[in-house]
């Protein structure tokens, strides 16, 4: 690693950063002439009013206002366009991986959205985009007003350049970008691909661990967030806005990377989720799937999530007298599962890196055929699940599907037959 990618550390803390020393003012957020000559602006992530623990706001110090461009333009993007989009339906549905794309191709314009609910102007849902990018961003950069970009890599490393300064991405890290913050990714392999979910709900936050106590699960010490870079660099440049599923374009003559210096609770940051400190039952039965919720975005019903961002990590499994995959299941919340390595322990194949599957509000799911019948006659040593890291996204809104869910290269057509042939054991003469 060098220099420029050292850490803060922590989650929801007060941080401050300053590229250039000095460059943060002292006793005020906003005095008549900051440091340097550079411009206060403030970055609200949360209404002003709301309590205390809920409440975001960094304030940037910067060599020119975020407003200074020409006015927004709606430009056309065919993946993240919702003119197709198709209402929440019950069927089961799983996917293949996404293709590299073949023709120079960037973080943006290699996006499309698989998976949406609710809506970005009432503050509630999310939706589910896969990248495939093979060039840098160039003179682009992005923001999303809809929500903020947990994004989840399977293939590849990155660089994520925001207004806060500058994250590495590999494999096995996510990466948090917050409503409105501006940032470019550029490629430090030659394809990278992944999953973001665009959170249009509150915040991710850590979830409550209730009984478990202080410790467990993501710990705030391991998330990362960057110190104060920026780019000191006049030219053409081009601001992509995501507003209301729409692309907007416009025009500035400096880079609007151009923050010296920052204090406050609203940044980007990334987390490796190999330090998840996993919760497993060690006698018998399972707990439920929510002991590995990494990040949650709390809908306006306690307890209810608007979207829980929730990890299967290597981890022993132990139960004794236990059909030890996950259980078969019909859910009031919607789940969207994803592979970043490996395999999941519930499907024997049809399950990759890349692809996902879907089950909607009560619709049931669970082990294929095969799965189930060796789980019915492992012997049930203690034994590691190796080699997997899926995760879910799981919503209290069902999942609507766009028409790209549809691409027959990508969905798989057959993924019922997998649970069709589970065998009639029932017996009413033996017990
Ligand atoms: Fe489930």
């Amino acid at each position: 690693m060098t220099k420029e990618y050292t850490y803060q550390t922590g989650f929801g803390s007060y941080w401050q950063s300053e590229a250039l020393p000095g460059a943060l003012p002292q006793g005020q957020n906003s005095p008549q002439k900051p440091p340097f000559g550079l411009y206060a602006e403030q970055l609200s992530g949360s209404a002003f009013t709301r309590a205390r623990h809920l409440n975001y706001r960094s304030w940037l110090y910067r060599i020119l206002p975020s407003v200074v461009h020409s006015p927004f333009q709606a430009i056309a993007h065919e993946g993240i366009t919702l003119e197709t989009q198709n209402a929440p339906r019950p069927t089961q549905m799983r996917w293949h991986a996404m293709a590299s794309p073949h023709k120079p191709t960037d973080f943006i314009d290699g996006l499309k959205t698989l998976l949406f609910n609710g809506a970005p102007s009432q503050h509630q849902g999310a939706a589910i985009h896969l990248y495939a990018a093979n060039t840098d961003m160039g003179n682009r950069y992005f923001y999303s007003a809809d929500g903020e970009w947990l994004i989840v890599p399977y293939e590849g490393d990155c660089e994520l350049s925001t207004e806060f300064g500058k994250l590495t991405l590999s494999v096995g890290e996510i990466a948090v970008i917050p409503r409105g913050v501006r940032f470019q990714v550029n490629l430090l392999s030659p394809t990278i691909k992944g999953y973001i979910c665009e959170n249009f709900g509150s915040p991710l936050t850590l979830p409550d661990l209730g009984p478990i106590g202080s410790n467990g699960l993501a710990n705030p010490k391991d998330f990362l967030i960057p110190h104060a870079a920026y780019e000191e660099k006049q030219g053409d440049y081009v601001l992509l806005g995501k507003f209301n599923h729409q692309l907007w374009q416009a025009y500035l003559n400096y880079s609007p990377l151009n923050v010296v210096a920052w204090h406050g609770n609203y940044a980007p940051y990334k987390y490796n989720l190999s330090h998840f400190n996993t919760i497993n039952t060690v006698s018998y039965d399972h707990c439920d799937p929510s002991i590995f919720t990494v990040l949650t975005s709390q809908s306006a019903y306690p307890g209810v999530a608007n979207i829980d961002f929730v990890i299967f990590p290597e981890r022993w499994m132990v139960a004794e007298h236990t059909f030890r995959p996950p259980y078969y299941h019909r859910n009031v919340m919607s789940e969207f599962m994803g592979l970043i390595q490996g395999h999941y322990d519930a499907k024997a194949d049809g399950f990759v890196p890349g692809g996902g599957s879907l089950h909607n509000m009560m619709s049931g799911h669970g082990p294929d055929k095969e799965t189930t019948l060796q789980a019915i006659n492992a012997k049930l040593i203690p034994q590691k699940q190796t080699n997997t890291l899926a995760f879910m996204l799981e919503s209290c809104l069902p999942w609507a599907t766009t028409a790209f869910a549809f691409d027959p290269n990508l969905l798989q057509s057959n993924y019922h037959d997998c649970w069709q042939e589970i065998p009639i054991l029932f017996n009413a003469n033996e017990r």
